[in-house]
Order: C-alpha cells, then structure tokens, then sequence
C-alpha cells in the first residue's frame, strides 16, 4: 500500500511522480525533469480517458474528499480535477467523534480508476478498514461520484488495479493474505458484484515475500500484472490468460532514486501513448534510465492543453463560491461550519471543543509543493470566542502551529509544537508545546502567519513560522520546528488551517486568502 515512490522509508514522504521514458523515437526535441509533480500522492493508478488525456488517481487516506484525481495531457505538466469519493461515508470515525476511534491512516489505499467505454462509465474501485471493497461512479472524472455499491464485507481488493478486456469484461487484481497472494476477480456485467475469483500467483514465484500495488493490463493479447515488493522492486507477470498461470520478473530492482535521499522507485503504472511504441512508467522509472533530479529527459509527448491550474498560487475566498479541489479536509467536514461569502472569504466556525488538534473538526488541508515549500494564510480574529484556537499548521502525525489563542478578552500569538498522535493508531500522545506567546493589542482585528520548510528528503527538515499585524512585516516566532520522518503514517506534511474551541462553540474566523509557494 505504500505508495511511496519516493520517499519510501524516509516518511517525511513528499511522494514526487516521476515519469519514466524510453527515449521514444521521433518525439520531439522537448525536455522534461522528474519529478514531474513535487507533492504528496501515494499510489498513483494512471489510466488514458476518453479525450485521449491521462487521468492520475491517488491515495489520501483520511482526508475528505477522498481518492484526488490529477489530469495530464503529456505526462509532465498536471492538473487538479476532483475527488472520486466526494464523502468518506466507511463510518463515524470519519467524522472525528468527539470520543471512540478516528479514521487516521483509514479512507482511500491504493485504489484503481478506469473508463468504461462501453457505458461511458468512470468506475474508482479501492478497500477502505481491510474490509469493504466500493465502487464509486461518474459520468466524467469531474463528477458526480456515486458510491454505486460494495463487493461484500469481508472482501477487501487490497491494493487493486482494474483491467477492462477488449470484450468489456471487467477484471480486478489484488493482493490478500498480508501481500503473501494475489488473485484475479472476474465482475459482473455492470462491475458492481463479484461473479468469479482465482488466486493467480504467489509472490514466492519470484523470491518475494510480499508484493503490493497491483495493476492489470493487456498488451497486444497477452496480460500483464505490474506489482512491487514494499520499498524495493517492481515486478511484472504475464500470461495468456487473465487466470494464469503467471510468469514473473523483476521490473526494477533497488533503482537509485533520481531525488537525492529519497528510496528506490518501485510502484506505478503503465501507459501506452498514441505516438510511440514505448511504454511509460510515471513511476518507477526504467531501470535503464537512471536520472538524476534535474537531469533532462526528453518529453514523451508534444505538449498539448495548456493547463490552467498552477501549483503554487494565491487563494482569495472573497472571490470564490466553493472550494478548489486542491483543498481537502482532515476527516469529513461539519458543512454547518463553514461558509464562503465575497465579504469575509472562508468563515470557518469552530466545529469541536477540544484541546485536541487532531480531534477538532473542519481543519482545511493543501498539500505542500516543491523543495521548499511555504504558504501564507490572512485571518480576521476578530470573532473569535474565549478559549478558541485558530491558525496555520505543518499537519502531519506530528504537527506545529503559529496562532492566535483567545483566552477572556485577551488575544496572543501563539506557537505551539509537537502535537502528536501515535502513527498506528491514531491515539494522541501529545497535545503540544507552548514554545511561545505574544500578546497582541486589544482590538487586533487581522493578523497574517506565514510558514516555510524544507521539504526536501535530503534537507534539513525544519519548518519555521512567522506572524504579521499588516500582511507585510513578519516577525518570526516559536523558534525552529523539526519535521518528523517516521513513515508508517503513510503522508508527508501538509499546510493546514484551523480554528476550534476549547471551551464553547460560537466563534468564528474569516480567512481572506491563502497562498501556497
Ligand atoms: C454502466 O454503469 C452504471 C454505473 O453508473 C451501472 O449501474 C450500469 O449497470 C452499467 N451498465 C452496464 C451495461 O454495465
Ligand atoms: C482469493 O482467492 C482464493 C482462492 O479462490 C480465496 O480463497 C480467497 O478468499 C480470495 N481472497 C479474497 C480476498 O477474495
Ligand atoms: C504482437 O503480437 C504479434 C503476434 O504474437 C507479434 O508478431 C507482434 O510483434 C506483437 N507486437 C508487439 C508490439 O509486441
Ligand atoms: C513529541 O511528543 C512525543 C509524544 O509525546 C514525544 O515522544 C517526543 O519526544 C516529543 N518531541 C519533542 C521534540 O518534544
């Protein structure tokens, strides 16, 4: 299920897609460099669309919406386009009760995404809790997305990939037993029951102990399953039949990654493109092909669309009427408890009373981008209750914020480190470290936060914050900020905003804007 292409074993996972390309003959002179997406999407399933685009789908674990959809018509350049689960509805934990289990590291594993054509469907099929196999369904990779039906309890396809035969039978290859089996299931004619499973192969068939991240194919007649072995290897199997039997090899075995200290590319997808023979593994790469970061590649197609949604940019709620998908919330969001308006932006009205920032609901999360990735978020406090806590955070199982806390009447800047839950379960081990305070003047209507790190796998792994009473003198505040690297958390750091109550709901805060860099 670790997707980490990357970053795998360093945890801090900034997980880069990265393009592997057989130099394809008479492409053009063009260039590219991995990884062509420096951001945080584990297990991605590429697949070509019906306009001849490639459309990416990937892990997010508990954050809502689930499953984050990525558009690319070149396979360098890629956009934003939606989420395939619009609601994480596998249970209350999704919703952070305020007592029994939250959904950390629970929602979307690696999970497949495939258009049908014969029924213009976008079929998302994935395992949520080891137990429940959806399938989701749109009409476009935008939306609307159905939960159309679930497989059974107890059957979970973990780590699957969907292959739709040439006469339209859907195929679903996974792994069970702990990674230690991997069987193929025949569905339905509509794709949402079960109609026959084989076991198909055993990862000791190549001297693996386990493999994961499956994906199914079928290349000029014959069918090919793709697999990895955790952290190291890509495997590939083929037969003449869907059932078997398989004959497998090493794909890519301990390839260097191109990021310096990042771990060996080893899960991802395979692409056949109009244009070329060649076939592409956004990631791993070719074993032949070892790149460093920076290193040109020559592109595998012509760019084509211009695509209109950047990276790094700046927010202003004022002008917007829903949130961008870039946008994705810590478990399901309280709707009651937020709102756009052109006046005040985003309202986010505290939504829990806790002490606990990993129980407090409606905090809004975007993924951090590059090496050195900042953002920059301009609060109005002025609404804020006595005992609320709002305000800009490196959010992971390890967090650290810059905010502003409440308490009576009296305002103060507030940098907080450490919060902390247990990797695996979930549990919060620490409600964090005041590092330090600054009372603000009374009346203090806006207040701006800024927050930088290095992302990098090699860096230093500091994040620092900063706050302003005029969105244009910072003040740093709480000192330096160690970024954790543990892995079994499964997602790097991201930016994320907040405001909940200690002591009693009511209280709000606008966010005018926010900006990621
Ligand atoms: C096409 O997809 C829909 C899901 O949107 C499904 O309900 C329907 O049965 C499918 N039709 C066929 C012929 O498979
Ligand atoms: C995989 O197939 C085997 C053999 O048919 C079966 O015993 C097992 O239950 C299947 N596993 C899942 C998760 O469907
Ligand atoms: C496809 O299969 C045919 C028949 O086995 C073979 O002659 C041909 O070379 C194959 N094409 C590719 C691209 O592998
Ligand atoms: C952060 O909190 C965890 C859990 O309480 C603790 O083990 C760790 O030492 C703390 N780290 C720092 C730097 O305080």
């Amino acid at each position: 299920m670790l997707k980490s292409t990357l970053l795998a074993g360093l945890a801090f996972l900034v997980n880069t897609p990265f393009l592997g390309a057989q130099a394809a003959p008479g492409c053009t002179p063009k260039t590219f460099t991995n990884p062509v997406l420096y951001e945080d999407f584990p297990d991605n399933d590429i697949s070509t669309g019906p306009d001849g685009a490639f459309y990416f789908s990937a892990s997010n674990f508990h954050y809502s919406p689930g499953a984050p959809i990525l558009r690319s018509y070149d396979l360098v350049s890629w956009e934003f386009v939606g989420h395939s689960i619009p609601r994480l509805n596998f249970g209350d934990g999704y919703n952070l009760p305020a007592t029994g289990e939250r959904a950390y590291r629970g929602g979307t594993w690696a999970s497949t995404l495939r258009y049908r054509k014969s029924n213009k469907t976008w079929y998302w099929i994935g395992c949520t809790n080891f137990w429940i196999t959806w399938v989701f369904t749109a009409p476009n990779p935008e939306g609307p997305w159905t939960q159309a039906a679930n497989l059974g309890g107890g059957v979970c396809f973990y780590d699957n990939g969907l292959l739709i035969d040439d006469d339209d039978t859907m195929y679903v290859v996974y792994t069970y037993d702990g990674g230690k089996q991997v069987n193929v299931t025949q569905l339905a004619p509509d794709g949402l029951s079960i109609a026959r499973t084989e076991k198909v192969l055993v990862p000791g068939q190549v001297g693996a102990d386990s493999v994961e991240g499956n994906r199914m194919y079928k290349i000029n007649g014959t069918y090919y399953i793709l697999n990895d072995h955790p952290g190291s290897t890509a495997y590939v199997w083929k037969s003449a039949s869907p059932w078997g039997p398989y004959e497998g090899k090493p794909l890519a075995d301990s390839v260097a990654s191109p990021v310096p200290g990042g771990g060996a590319p080893h899960q991802g997808s395979l692409i056949q493109t109009p244009r070329a023979t060649g076939r592409r593994l956004p990631h791993p790469r070719h074993q032949r092909h070892q790149r460093r970061l920076g290193h040109p590649l020559p592109a595998p197609l012509p760019a084509a669309k211009p695509l209109n949604f950047p990276w790094t940019r700046s927010y202003a709620f004022t002008a917007l009427t829903s949130l961008p998908p870039t946008f994705e919330w810590n478990h399901n969001p309280d709707t009651s408890k937020y709102a756009l308006s052109p006046d005040t932006g985003l309202t986010l009205s505290t939504a829990s009373v806790t002490a606990d920032l990993y129980a407090a609901r409606n905090t809004l999360t975007h993924r951090v981008h590059g090496e050195f990735p900042s953002a920059a978020v301009e609060l109005d406090v002025s609404r804020m209750a006595d005992g609320d806590r709002a305000g800009l955070a490196a959010f992971r199982d390890r967090s650290a914020y810059v905010g502003v806390h409440r308490d009576g009447t009296s305002l103060q800047i507030a940098a907080v480190f450490n919060q902390t839950i247990d990797e695996w379960s979930g549990t919060t081990l620490d409600l964090g470290t005041l590092k330090q305070a600054v009372p603000l003047p009374a009346g203090t209507k806006k207040v701006w936060f800024r927050a930088s790190m290095d992302a990098r796998a090699s860096g230093d792994h500091k994040a620092r914050f900063e706050y302003s009473l005029d969105g244009a003198a910072f003040v740093a505040v709480g000192g330096v900020y160690d970024l954790y690297t543990g892995w079994a958390f499964f997602l790097g750091y991201r930016w994320a905003v907040f405001n909940y109550a200690t002591k009693a709901l009511g209280g709000s805060v606008g966010v005018a804007s926010f900006t990621v860099a």
